[in-house]
């Protein structure tokens, strides 16, 4: 999709067959409506079918063109997710009409205006997102060209339109995330993650290097190739690294990247089995928000690691009591091959260890657990590390994908003790996303390192008007404001 400024020009409005007229409760007063959308928006107004409460909308036409209004409720509590929702309803509406062309106008308000670009921006392109799938009928209709149009003063014009354009970049990361989660796992099996980093990494900027099964093996990257042993898909360790000229700080970005999860020899049961293809949307998190660095070009120097296996119950595969050797050297009883995440994670701690970024983060659909106690409104937070705590939790609340933390205490570690191995990879049924998270801290040695849970955030989701099931993308977002604190 084409986003782009259109400056505080009515004139342009004309031409569009439909203008998305974002209006707190206070803006719906005629005078602060442009001229050229006043009598379209007067009768809605007049006869109270809007107010401009949160995300109401109403449809007016005017004969040359319609004008969708958009609530965003009190002006003094406009925040940039209520911007973001609006915008995507816009798109939204004009794809239900079979519209390929829209506007969104907008005024200066309690969201500053680059914010204010950025969730817009961000928003279109997450409303515009359908996923067509392997589908044979016509795929549905979908916005080519959106004019966003923002009064205010030449400062804060400048300021919102740079928004506007890292938002549209950021969204469209995001769908690509969305892309790779939504995608059956006959399609995106590792070697498609391998691909689609090439994609990622094809203009040059960013750097990849693809670990394979021979490497792998010659090198101990012992979780990796354990989880794989019962697949004919091979494993996969991928390497990006974004390095600009200029950089404070450095961090390393780890994406479990599963791409078919049956639970190996300790069989998942088939309930809802298929939803399992999700299980690469850490990987699908980190590859795309080297996608939007590509755009964005951060100050800041990324690490990207990305282990890809798929866990299948093959006749080779691992059994429960085999042990493994990760890649940092410690061993693993495998009292559960369904744990199979943290194994990969394991490799990829020990691999950031010795890159010694000064943050490390990693994104994993990890536990059931955590969905149990999260539900699906926040990703799990277990952090060693009290600024990159509040750095997490900023980016997440203003990229509107909230982290809540969960304890990262020592006593959890316990229960995962093993007689033949320094650890085993399961526990109890009970604090199952904190043994899972007290694991992995003994794999991230003395890095400053937060671990993100987001098995209940990659996946169906409350519908809204950014999101009508499937992949999330979840993550996405919040890496790239993530980054940006980190310049
Ligand atoms: N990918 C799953 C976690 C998961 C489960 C995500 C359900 C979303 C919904 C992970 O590999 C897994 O199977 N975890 C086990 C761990 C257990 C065997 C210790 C779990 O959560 O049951
Ligand atoms: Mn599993
Ligand atoms: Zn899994």
């Amino acid at each position: 999709m084409k986003v782009g400024f259109g400056g505080d020009g009515e004139r342009e409005l004309g031409r569009s067959p439909l203008v998305g007229l974002l209006l707190a409760t206070d803006a719906t007063r005629p005078r602060s409506i442009p001229a050229a959308l006043r009598t379209a928006a007067q009768l809605p107004i007049d006869a109270k079918d809007f107010t401009g409460r949160e995300l109401e909308t109403a449809l007016a036409y005017d004969g040359k063109r319609r004008v969708l209004l958009v609530g965003l409720g009190d002006p003094k509590k406009v925040t940039p997710e209520t911007l973001r929702r609006a915008a995507a309803a816009v798109v939204r509406r004009a794809r239900q009409m079979r519209i390929d062309r829209c506007a969104v106008v907008v005024a200066p308000g309690s969201v500053e205006p680059a914010d204010a670009g950025r969730s817009i921006g961000e928003g279109l392109e997450l409303g515009n997102y359908v996923f067509h799938g392997q589908k044979t009928d016509a795929p549905p209709a979908r916005v080519r060209d959106v004019a966003v149009h923002f009064s205010g003063s030449p400062a804060q014009r400048r300021a919102f339109r740079a928004g506007l354009v890292q938002g549209s970049a950021v969204g469209q990361a995001q769908c690509f995330a969305r892309d790779l989660g939504n995608q059956p796992a006959n399609v995106a099996t590792p070697r498609y993650l391998v691909a689609q980093a090439r994609k990622v990494a094809r203009g040059g900027r960013v750097k990849l290097k693809v670990v394979a099964t021979a490497e792998l093996r010659r090198r101990g990257f012992g979780g990796v190739l354990g989880v794989a042993r019962g697949s004919a898909e091979p494993a996969f360790f991928l390497e990006l690294e974004w390095r600009p000229k200029r950089s404070r700080r450095s961090i390393c970005l780890i994406g479990k990247g599963i791409t078919f999860d049956t639970g190996g020899i300790s069989l998942k049961p088939p309930q809802g089995m298929e939803e399992m293809k999700f299980d690469m949307c850490g990987a699908a998190a980190v590859l795309a928000t080297f996608h939007a660095i590509v755009a964005l070009q951060p100050r800041v120097h990324v690490w990207g690691l990305v282990p890809c296996a798929e866990n299948m119950p093959g006749g080779r595969a691992i059994k429960p009591g085999d042990v493994l050797k990760t890649y940092g050297g410690q061993t693993v009883e495998v009292t559960n091959t369904d744990a199979e995440g943290r194994l990969v994670l394991a490799d990829a701690l020990g691999r950031a260890q010795e890159l010694a970024p000064d943050f490390a983060v990693d994104l994993a659909t990890l536990t059931g657990a955590c969905v149990v106690a999260l539900g699906h409104r926040a990703s799990g937070l277990f952090c060693n590390h009290a600024e990159l705590t509040d750095k997490l939790r900023r980016a997440g609340d203003e990229a509107g994908e909230r982290l809540w933390p969960l304890p990262l205490w020592d006593d959890y570690v316990e229960e995962m003790r093993s007689t033949v191995a320094d650890l085993k990879n399961s526990g109890t049924r009970y604090g199952g996303a904190a043994t899972a998270a007290a694991f992995l801290r003994k794999f991230a040695g003395e890095l400053a390192w937060a671990h993100l849970d987001i098995a209940g955030t990659a996946w169906d989701t409350p519908r809204n008007e950014l999101y009508e099931g499937g992949a999330t993308g979840v993550g996405v977002r919040m890496l790239v404001r993530l980054l940006e604190s980190l310049e």
